[in-house]
């Protein structure tokens, strides 16, 4: 078996108050003259403001890109590139949820190289860019932590993923005091994100003994702390858990891949738009229910972990709980089903080779531990829709 390769930030600053050392992590870095990429709700709400406060009192201009939008176009990311052109910039903030860290991420490379996005879309490698530091507002993305940047085509959308160590922020400040106001439907969709990153990155084939260890402590995490951050969102125990878990499960992710449901959920935010977050934990059961059977220890130790499970039950026993425990979290969680969400019942199954072939395309079902055809595929798109 190859060595396990591990790509980290330089920095990682973890707990309250992470945020309020941005000047003090420049410094670190030897970067002096940063460009803040975030969003209008950011940039309204006093986020960058309060983030920026203690650079101005140093003497530290650090100018606002506030036009992030979600699920970023090649648009969006040349209005951020005009911007970083027009000043002499060192490095980037990218401050909020996904979007911007890969807006920031996806500049950061355009602005060192040239050229067009495409160019740099798998299967090219990005090797390097302009320093990023990464201040996430969500508990869930990992974008913070991961080699990856989805930036959508605005011609064709077509959805482009960039990947390689040029993609890594340098720094990620991960504050949970950023997330005590983060409404209860993103809590709990960023929050399934993280447990569905944790618990594919377990059962990847590409899964190595450091990511192994991380995914665990991240499942267990999630698992006890995800619905108390959500119906208590002021919980600032279970918001500091959450900001932990989602951070490790972005390394584990980041570090043994992703499996099948990033690979299915893919197509359901190019084709439909559901949120990145929300279509993950729609398909998180069923298509748990189809692969535990192919690793049932895995499973079952996903299940132990999570409180699901006791040791003495047998490993298929135990991850048939697993499969039971997620359709009750999802439940409690009141994720809609892809129906409920809206999407049309004619769009949903006029599209399934669609979605099938584009699932395929991602290459991340092939580490699941059970590898599907495009057949299986759409007879769990099928299941996932009448469930
Ligand atoms: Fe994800």
């Amino acid at each position: 078996m190859a060595p396990a390769s591990i790509h980290l930030p330089r920095i990682l600053r973890i707990g309250a108050g992470a945020s309020a050392t941005l000047l003090d992590t420049l410094s670190e870095l030897g970067l002096a003259r940063p460009l803040l990429v975030t969003d209008p709700f950011l940039a309204e709400c006093g986020f960058a403001e309060r983030l920026l406060q203690p650079l101005m009192r140093a003497g530290v201009a650090c100018p606002v890109f506030a036009e992030c939008v979600p699920d970023p176009t090649t648009d969006s990311v040349a209005a951020c590139l005009s911007q970083l052109r027009s000043g002499d910039f060192d490095c980037l903030v990218a401050l909020g949820g996904g979007s911007s860290l890969d807006t920031a991420k996806a500049v950061s490379v355009l602005a060192l190289h040239g050229g067009a996005m495409r160019d740099f879309a798998v299967p090219a490698t990005v090797t390097t860019g302009l320093p990023v530091i990464a201040i996430p507002t969500t508990a869930g993305t990992g974008a913070e932590v991961t080699r990856a940047a989805v930036i959508t085509d605005t011609l064709t959308q077509e959805k482009m993923l960039c990947m390689g160590l040029g993609l890594v922020p340098v720094a990620a400040l991960v504050d949970f005091e950023l997330t005590l106001s983060m409404p209860r439907r993103l809590t709990a969709d960023t929050g399934l994100d993280s447990l569905c990153h944790a618990l594919e990155a377990y059962v990847s084939r590409k899964a190595n003994a450091f990511t192994d260890s991380i995914a665990l402590t991240a499942l267990a995490s999630i698992s006890q702390h995800l619905r108390t951050a959500c119906d208590d969102p002021d919980n600032r125990g279970a918001r500091e858990a959450m900001m932990l878990a989602a951070t490790q499960g972005g390394i584990a992710f980041a570090n043994a891949s992703v499996t099948l449901i990033h690979g299915m959920s893919r197509p359901l935010g190019a084709l439909f738009h559901v949120p990145h977050g929300l279509s993950n934990a729609m398909l998180l059961p069923e298509v748990t229910a189809w692969s535990v059977g192919h690793a049932p220890q895995r499973y079952a130790e996903c299940a132990r972990v999570m409180g699901l499970a006791q040791a003495r039950d047998s490993d298929t026993q135990a991850a048939d709980r697993l499969v039971a425990g997620l359709h009750q979290l999802t439940a409690d969680l009141e994720v809609p089903g892809p129906r409920a969400w809206g999407i049309a019942e004619e769009h949903w199954f006029a599209n399934l080779d669609t979605m099938a072939a584009q699932a395929l395309a991602s290459g991340s079902p092939g580490n699941n531990p059970r590898v599907p055809e495009a057949t299986d595929i759409v007879a769990l798109y099928r299941r996932v829709w009448a469930a």
